[in-house]
């Protein structure tokens, strides 16, 4: 069986890109791969946050990805700092990473932008991100297309540990869905959908009121032409609509396009078929929520499901740079 390996941060602000990039792709990995599947808190420590925040984020993520359908009887779910094999590699993979290859990030440039306070972890992000990966031997990496750079840079890394040290590290790739790759903001389809602060109006929330979804869809901007087709560049609107309603029903954008004349019935459509999709998960956030216990106990045996492996890979990384070992380790 494949291996596949993900994460997702605990940002709070879980988003139809996020859903529709990544995670509906986790849930179908799963009963294809041997599948483990990260909330990664140490990253979201990269920018600054109040004592108690991650830790409660952490824990509603779990229950979004649980109610999205992540089965941990079928993958591995778990929190990244649980496993602390992900810092140490981390660091020994800092050290066969470039700076100049760090600057070229540009989740890095665009993080870091016109930022008075940027941490060296932001900096240095891409190479525990290339950790979490290899510790897992890891074939597949369902993402969106913003994370692609990442994957390449990790490949990269693990390309040059081994060359320098000997085969040790799996080489990853990305994989990433037909539609909903790269959702846009419903306010400004030339940017991506993100965290709902920087763009209330223009991104949807997986816990979003139904009513605000549909309403933000109907107000999405298109353009005065009366056209429904699919051309990223020129419409990027319209094409945004169709790539989501599309992405929802499992179709072609360029089939949708062809079952619409005018803007309004694809607006309405497609506000029903998100509605339809967010509707049971926030049925299962809600019951969820009632024992957080619960949730708590199946991010422990998620924990020591990824320690059996991760250890391993560790361990074979030490040997190989040839780290004197301890006496009786
Ligand atoms: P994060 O937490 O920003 O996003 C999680 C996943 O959602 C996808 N995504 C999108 N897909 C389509 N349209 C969008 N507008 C959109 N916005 C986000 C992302 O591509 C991602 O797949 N660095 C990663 C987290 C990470 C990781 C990893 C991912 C850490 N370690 C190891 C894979 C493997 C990140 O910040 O994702």
């Amino acid at each position: 069986m494949p291996r596949v390996f993900s994460g997702i941060q605990p940002t709070g602000d879980i988003h139809l890109g996020n859903l529709l990039g990544a995670l509906r792709n986790w849930v179908s990995d799963q009963h294809e791969a041997d599948s483990f599947y990260c909330i990664v808190d140490l990253h979201a420590l990269t920018v600054p946050k109040e004592p108690g925040e991650v830790g409660q984020r952490t824990l509603e993520l779990a229950q979004v990805l649980l109610a999205v359908g992540l089965d941990p009887e079928v993958c591995t779910l778990f929190v990244q700092s649980h496993v602390t094999e992900h810092s140490e590699l981390a660091w020994l993979l800092q050290c066969v990473t470039s700076m100049g290859e760090l600057r070229r990030m540009t989740q890095f440039k665009d993080k870091s932008e016109g930022k008075d306070f940027v941490s060296a972890g932001l900096f240095t992000y891409p190479a525990l991100q290339a950790a979490d990966i290899l510790l897992y031997d890891t074939d597949r990496v369902p993402v969106g297309e913003d994370q692609i750079q990442h994957i390449e840079l990790t490949r990269d890394v693990a390309e040059r540990f081994n060359h320098r040290y000997g085969e040790t590290f799996r080489l990853p790739a990305a994989s990433v869905p037909t539609a909903g790759a790269r959702v846009m903001d419903l306010q400004d389809p030339t940017r991506k959908m993100s965290k709902s602060s920087e763009s209330p109006a223009g991104t949807i929330l997986v816990t979003e009121d139904l009513g605000s979804v549909a309403k933000k869809i109907k107000r999405a901007v298109t353009d005065s032409e009366p056209e429904v087709r699919y051309d990223p560049a020129a419409k990027p609107g319209v094409s945004n609509l169709l790539s989501i309603l599309g992405a929802v029903t499992g179709r072609d954008p360029e089939e949708v396009a062809g079952d619409y004349e005018q803007y309004g019935p694809l607006k309405s459509d497609t506000a029903e078929a998100v509605v339809e999709l967010l509707r049971p998960i926030q049925e299962r956030i809600a019951e969820l929520q009632k024992d957080p216990e619960r949730t708590a106990a199946l991010l422990e045996v998620g924990a020591e499901k990824a320690r059996e492996v991760a250890s391993g890979v560790l361990e074979r990384a030490k040997r190989n740079i040839g780290l004197l070992p301890r006496a009786h380790g």
